[in-house]
């Protein structure tokens, strides 16, 4: 049995728990298989970690963060918690964990799959077979840009402001990670910006250009203004192989793309940093694409499909665990083939369940796939 992978698995508020579960399930299905071993260690992240120690995250859990395998994050946030001070705020321990382990590059896959075809808003003639990447920068531009807040001017009035900043090397790094993808995937890399009125937009431009003609001239590359990317994505999503973009374009393009394959329960991602130069170890964190649902939390409503795949993903980057991960997928699809559907993605004809059912399904398919 390959060694220990070491997870800290970060549940977090609302349905974050519950989807958690499932996936704590099929990791102890693994282990029954004797496939793989995981050593858990498992803490408070968001409002549930304000409530217990008035902190969105503990240093102590950061410790672990930093230095375990990878992060299993669920899901934070409530409107219980809207009137935490902005630092305390549940978001802020998921972008502390971000930021300090400088989760750049966020890969926000999405996949159509034939069972789904149908759940999607669009026609199913634009989305059938639909499978791109949205890279999505992780830890600058308007999201960590300083100065931010509010500011009394001279005449005793208020504004507000918030910085979108890059750095060269910022912007370098998270473009190869996505020609990388792209060479592995169909070769195709899109890099989204508004250059036509944002001073970062244009340098984003000319950097990506850069790394384009000098690093990259076998992929096939193409600028592309956000707001176009975004009606692009609706008009003929399979245009798209892999796009990369900054922080906030990413947060709002992977929000539509998630949409075209059917829910937000459905897609996951992994967020990256750095390849060590001499082991080839990257810090990983591997999290649902969805929030954490307050208005269907506790009621066995939640799609833990998102989550599941989110652990895919980690089996996949930060394990090497390919064909387990395979097989997780697989085992997803299958039981989507069968017709079984949380309320989020429930169609005619098919059987509705509850994330626990959906989770007892997935480990008889994964059962059968090992039979
Ligand atoms: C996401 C979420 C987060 C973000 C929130 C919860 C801070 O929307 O991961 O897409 O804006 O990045
Ligand atoms: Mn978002």
């Amino acid at each position: 049995m390959p060694a220990n992978k070491s997870v800290l698995v970060l549940p977090g508020d609302g349905i974050g728990p519950e989807v958690m579960e499932q996936v704590q399930r099929v990791m102890g299905w693994f282990e029954a298989k004797e496939a793989v071993s995981f050593a858990v260690d498992e803490e408070l992240v968001g409002g549930a970690c304000y409530d217990a120690h008035g902190v969105s995250i503990t240093d102590e859990t950061m410790d672990k963060a930093m230095n375990l395998d990878a992060v299993l994050f669920g899901a934070v946030g409530g409107p219980i918690w809207d009137d935490v001070p902005r630092e305390h705020r549940p978001e802020a321990g998921l972008l502390r964990l971000r930021k300090d382990l400088d989760l750049f590059a966020n890969l926000r896959p999405a996949i159509v799959m034939d069972a789904m075809v149908d759940a999607s808003t669009l026609k199913p003639e634009v989305v059938k077979g639909l499978d791109i990447m949205i890279l999505r920068e992780l830890t600058s531009g308007v999201y960590f840009g300083e100065p931010r807040g509010e500011q009394t001017l001279e005449d005793g009035t208020t504004r507000v402001v918030d910085t979108q900043s890059y750095t060269e090397d910022e912007i370098v790094r998270v473009l190869r990670v996505g020609f990388e993808l792209a060479r592995k995937r169909n070769n195709k890399l899109h890099s989204a910006e508004k250059s036509n009125v944002m001073e970062t937009g244009a340098y984003w431009r000319k950097i990506a250009g850069r790394v384009a003609a000098e690093e990259y001239p076998d992929v096939e590359f193409e600028h592309i203004l956000a707001d176009n990317c975004a009606m692009q994505l609706l008009r003929d999503p399979h245009q798209f192989d892999v796009i990369v973009t900054d922080n906030l374009f990413g947060d709002i393009l992977s929000d539509e793309a998630a949409m075209m394959t059917g829910s937000l329960g459905m897609l996951p991602s992994a967020s990256l940093g750095a390849e060590d130069p001499v082991t080839g170890a990257r810090r990983a964190m591997y999290e649902p694409v969805h929030g954490s649902a307050p208005d269907i939390s506790g009621q066995g409503k939640a799609n833990p499909l998102a989550m599941l795949l989110s652990f895919a993903m980690m089996l996949r980057y930060s394990f090497d665990l390919g064909t387990e991960a395979d097989m997780v997928e697989k085992a997803a699809q299958n039981v989507l083939n069968e017709g079984y559907r949380t309320g989020d993605i429930m169609q005619d004809g098919c059987t509705q369940v509850t994330t626990e059912e959906m989770g007892t399904k997935l480990l008889q398919e994964l059962d059968r796939l090992s039979a």
